[in-house]
């Protein structure tokens, strides 16, 4: 029983990885670049977004996660993998979606230029329930991992620019990664309730947790973002208050990441 995870190499599927093989299913990780087989897990190369190489990873696959992902092209990249995988077949396609993937309203080039990655997971979430095929999809809200990014970005500037009325509700990519491994081994359940994390943060209340573990100050000013999605954001669209699942905090994956600076991660 083969299970094909894309996005293998990634933050969240570098995390689902050792869930499905510990199960005792097969995996095979789908990557661009070549890698050798370690820990049982086996890795193919291909392209998403070209098509390549997906017939043979999909060969003899009985699941496929589906955690490959990039700012752009989504909607693209999961058409190619569900035609390879229709031909191949009737897998269960297990999907990783954003929260408010479907309440962003993109109209504008300014909605889709600072915002345009929630349409396109939204129409690649469309892909997947329309393909025939049997899927499941699960909704996250943004990763530690990306806040941690943004804060890392901003906390380079003298004076730091922080949209007003942007909130977070950042979920670790372990915890994504453990429903998103137990909704792999079961049965296909189309669109399942969204994981997020135990605490909304604003912005600035994020990045000052941030600065205050790596020591440092930085003046804040609010400005405004234009747009309708940006006002989406603002009324909390990519929150999801009821389905606080997640059990690390930001306060914790700070203190595990960048506190102790055990991981070597840059500190701005
Ligand atoms: N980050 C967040 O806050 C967040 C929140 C909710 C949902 N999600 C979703 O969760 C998924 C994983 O996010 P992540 O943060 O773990 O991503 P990530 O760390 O940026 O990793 C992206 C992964 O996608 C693969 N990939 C990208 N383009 C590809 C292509 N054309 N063909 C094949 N593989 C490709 C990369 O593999 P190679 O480089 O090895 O080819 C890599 O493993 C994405 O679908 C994302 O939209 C993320």
């Amino acid at each position: 029983m083969t299970i094909l995870l894309t996005g293998g190499t990634g933050t969240l599927g570098k995390f689902v990885t050792p869930l499905l093989a510990d199960a005792g299913r097969k995996v095979r990780v789908l990557s661009r670049s070549s890698h050798e087989a370690k820990d049982g897990i086996e890795y193919v190369t291909g392209d998403l977004a070209t098509g390549e190489g997906l017939e043979a990873a999909i060969s003899g696959a009985d699941t496929i996660v589906h955690c490959a992902g990039s700012a752009k092209g989504d909607e693209d990249k999961a058409r190619n993998l569900v035609e390879a995988a229709a031909r191949a077949g009737a897998p269960h396609l297990v999907y990783i979606s954003v929260v408010g993937a479907e309440r962003m309203p993109i109209e504008s080039k300014v909605d889709r230029a600072m915002f345009g990655y929630f349409a396109a997971k939204r129409a690649a979430e469309l892909v997947v329930a329309e393909s025939g095929l049997p899927w499941t999809t699960l909704r996250a809200t943004q990763f530690h991992d990306f806040l941690l990014t943004a804060a890392q970005g901003m906390a380079k500037m003298p004076i730091i620019p922080v949209p007003t009325g942007m909130h977070f509700q950042p979920v670790d990519a372990r915890d994504v990664a453990a429903r998103l491994a137990e909704l792999a081994l079961g049965e296909p359940a189309g669109l399942v309730p969204d994981i997020a994390g135990p605490n909304v943060y604003g912005m600035g209340e994020a990045i000052r947790s941030y600065l205050n573990v790596v020591g440092k100050r930085r003046l804040m000013v609010p400005v405004k973002l234009p747009g309708k999605a940006a006002r989406a954001y603002s009324d909390g669209a990519n929150l999801s208050l009821d389905e606080a699942t997640g059990q690390r905090t930001w306060e914790d994956f700070l203190a595990e990441r960048v506190g102790g600076g055990v991981s070597g991660l840059g500190v701005g």
